[in-house]
């Protein structure tokens, strides 16, 4: 038995016992001290490797975000650059197209100069007692008319080259139409108008001026010109203006291109119904939509506009 200061008798065997485990507490505290001791070491380093990895990566970002600044600097800077150049692509290319539009416009002028260069201008010329044809002047290109539009009987009869097509077309409409126009007389050179004229003044005299022009004031010199009859009436005119025939082409002439030089109550010569000249379509429709308006009350220089579209 232990005598113990607080009486308190414990038997000898528990004492043992007790005081085992006060060892194995004290053995047992002190490990966990250690361990933990050696736990506080690790988690200062993880610490510490922690911090220094997290300084490591600020700095790590603080570089990249130097890079990406300059990198974006960069970019601006070539950005600007491609702009620049997409500036003067652009500038370049107005300019080039404005050239080109230069060229076309130039090259269609040359062409309308070129085409007008191969027009007479005598061909929209007011004659009839205005202008003078000179004796020199011949179409460019004159062409014999079908047979079959000319009056039977009479000699082969030729065209301006560029308007005969305008001419047998509208005479094969009329055909088709019911209308057998026939040409009597159609180019007529300056020597063959003095001889004309003469024979009429042979025979009418001075009254020969009222439906004969003189030489060189003839619109058949032009080639462009040409007098028609139907069967029923023949050469002789006169009675052309109450056909059918001529009804059709006050109604149709003009989609061909033709005009009646000489309508009632002009200031030239005594109402021609036969006698039609080709102005092309542009002026012989603007003429068929004014009822005042005729060929010879138009001012030439007005005229003269018409000429490029002559034979289109
Ligand atoms: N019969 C027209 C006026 C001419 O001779 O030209
Ligand atoms: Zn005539």
């Amino acid at each position: 038995m232990l005598q113990c200061d607080y009486m308190i008798q414990i038997p000898r065997g528990t004492a043992y016992v007790l005081a085992g485990l006060a060892g194995v507490t004290v053995v047992t505290t002190g490990f966990l001290g250690m361990r933990t001791y050696d736990q506080n070491l690790q988690i200062e380093s993880i610490t510490k490797a922690a911090i220094s990895a997290n300084q490591k990566s600020k700095a790590e970002l603080a570089t990249a975000s130097t890079t990406i600044a300059s990198l974006r600097s960069d970019l601006d800077n070539v950005r600007n650059e491609l702009e620049g150049i997409a500036d003067e692509y652009r500038d370049e290319r107005d300019k080039n197209e404005e050239f080109e539009d230069q060229i076309r416009d130039l090259a269609g002028t040359l062409d309308e100069f070129q085409k007008l260069n191969d027009i007479d201008e005598e061909l929209l010329a007011k004659y009839s007692k205005v202008y003078f044809l000179n004796e020199n002047f011949i179409p460019s290109r004159i062409r014999q008319i079908d047979d079959d539009f000319v009056l039977d009987g009479k000699e082969d009869q030729y065209f301006h080259g560029e308007a005969l097509k305008f001419l047998e077309d509208m005479l094969e409409r009329a055909k088709r139409d019911g209308h057998d126009l026939k040409v009597v007389s159609a180019y007529r050179s300056f020597d063959e108008q003095t001889d004309l004229k003469g024979q009429f003044t042979q025979v009418y005299g001075s009254g020969a001026n009222a439906f004969s022009a003189d030489q060189g004031y003839s619109e058949h010199q032009l080639g462009t010109t040409v007098d028609l009859t139907v069967p029923s009436v023949g050469g002789t005119y006169t009675s052309f203006g109450d056909t059918e025939g001529f009804e059709w082409l006050e109604k149709n002439a003009y989609k061909y291109g033709f005009i009646l030089s000489y309508p009632e109550g002009n200031d030239f010569y005594i109402y021609e119904p036969w006698h039609w000249r080709f102005v092309g379509r542009d002026l012989a429709r603007d003429l068929n939509r004014s009822s005042k308006t005729t060929f010879y009350t138009m001012d030439q220089r007005e005229i003269n506009e018409y000429l490029l579209e002559l034979f289109d």
